[in-house]
C-alpha cells in the first residue's frame, strides 16, 4: 500500500510550560503516526494540549521530551489552518489564496490560474478582488482553506478550523472539507473538540484525556469512503458518538 512511511510521526511527545513549582504539564506522552492519505482527528477537552501538539507539528514550538517528525517534500510542505482564519486583511481574497504559491515561486500566471480555480471551487469567484473585511466568517474560513489547499500540501494541519462558526455553517464546511479531502487524498491531522465533526471527517478518531493530554481511545468510524454528511443521521453514527461522549464526559468533569 503506497508509501511506507507515516507523513507525521510523534514518539513520546511531551510538552511542559514554565518551571517548577509553577510548571504546567500540557501534553503527553503521546505516540501517533499519520499514514499517507489518512485523515486523523484528535478530540479532547479544552486545555488538554491539542493546540500545543499542532503547534509542535507546525514547527512553532519545541517538544520538552520526545520527538515529532514530518516527512514531506520541500516542494509540497505542510500547511496549517487555525480557527481564527489567519488570512491577511490587507490582501484581497485572490492575493490571499495566491500567497503560498508566491512563496513557492510558482510563476505569476500559473499562480493566478490555480488561485482562480480554488476560488471557484470554494464558491468565492465573485469575491476575488474583495478584502476579507467584506466577507462573512464562513467565507473567510473558505479563503483560509483555499489558501492552504492551493499549495497542494502533503500534510494539512487544522486546529479547530470551524470552531468560530455557527452550527449550520459548520456542518456545511465539514461536508465541503469531506468532499475536498476525499478527492485530493490530502493527509490531514484535524483537531477539534466536537465528536460529531471528528466522526464525520476521520478515518481514525483519537480521544485525548484531560491535561496533560494523552490518547485514551482510538476508533475507526466504519463509514465507507467516499462518504457524505448523510452518515450523521445513521444509528451507527449516534451509537459511536454516545460511546465516545461517555469517555469524554469523564475527562471533562474533574474527579
Ligand atoms: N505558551 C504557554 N505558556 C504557558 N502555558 C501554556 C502555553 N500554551 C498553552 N499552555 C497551557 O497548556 C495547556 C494546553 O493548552 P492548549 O494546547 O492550548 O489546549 P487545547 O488546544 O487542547 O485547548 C493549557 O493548560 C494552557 O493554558
Ligand atoms: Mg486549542
Amino acid at each position: 500500500m503506497g508509501e511506507p512511511y507515516p507523513k507525521l510521526e510523534a514518539t513520546d511527545l511531551t510538552r511542559t510550560f514554565g518551571r517548577a513549582p509553577h510548571q504546567v504539564h500540557a501534553l503527553g506522552p503521546v505516540d501517533l503516526a499519520v499514514s499517507p492519505g489518512e485523515f486523523v482527528c484528535l478530540v479532547g477537552p479544552s486545555g488538554c494540549g491539542k493546540s500545543t501538539l499542532l503547534r509542535i507539528a507546525a514547527g512553532l514550538l519545541r517538544p520538552s521530551r520526545g520527538r515529532l517528525e514530518i516527512r514531506t517534500s520541500s516542494s509540497h510542505p505542510a500547511a496549517m489552518i487555525f480557527q481564527d482564519y489567519g488570512i491577511y486583511d490587507w490582501k484581497t481574497v485572490l492575493a490571499n489564496i495566491r500567497f503560498g504559491l508566491d512563496v513557492q515561486r510558482v510563476p505569476r500566471r500559473a499562480a493566478n490560474a490555480r488561485a482562480a480555480d480554488w476560488l471557484a471551487r470554494m464558491g468565492l469567484a465573485d469575491f476575488a478582488h474583495a478584502y476579507p473585511a467584506a466577507l462573512s466568517g464562513g467565507m473567510r474560513q473558505r479563503v483560509a482553506i483555499a489558501r492552504a489547499l492551493a499549495v497542494e500540501p502533503e500534510l494539512l494541519l487544522m486546529d479547530e478550523p470551524f470552531a468560530a462558526l455557527d452550527a449550520q455553517l459548520r456542518t456545511i464546511l465539514q461536508d465541503e472539507l469531506l468532499e475536498l479531502t476525499q478527492s485530493t487524498r490530502t493527509t490531514t491531522l484535524f483537531v477539534t473538540h466536537s465528536l460529531e465533526e471528528a466522526l464525520v471527517l476521520g478515518d481514525r478518531v483519537l480521544v485525548m484525556s484531560a491535561r496533560p493530554g494523552r490518547i485514551i481511545a482510538t476508533r475507526r468510524p466504519p463509514f465507507a469512503r467516499p462518504r457524505t454528511g448523510g452518515i450523521r443521521s445513521t444509528a451507527e453514527f449516534t451509537a459511536l458518538k454516545d460511546e465516545l461522549w461517555d469517555l469524554l464526559r469523564k475527562e471533562a468533569v474533574p474527579a
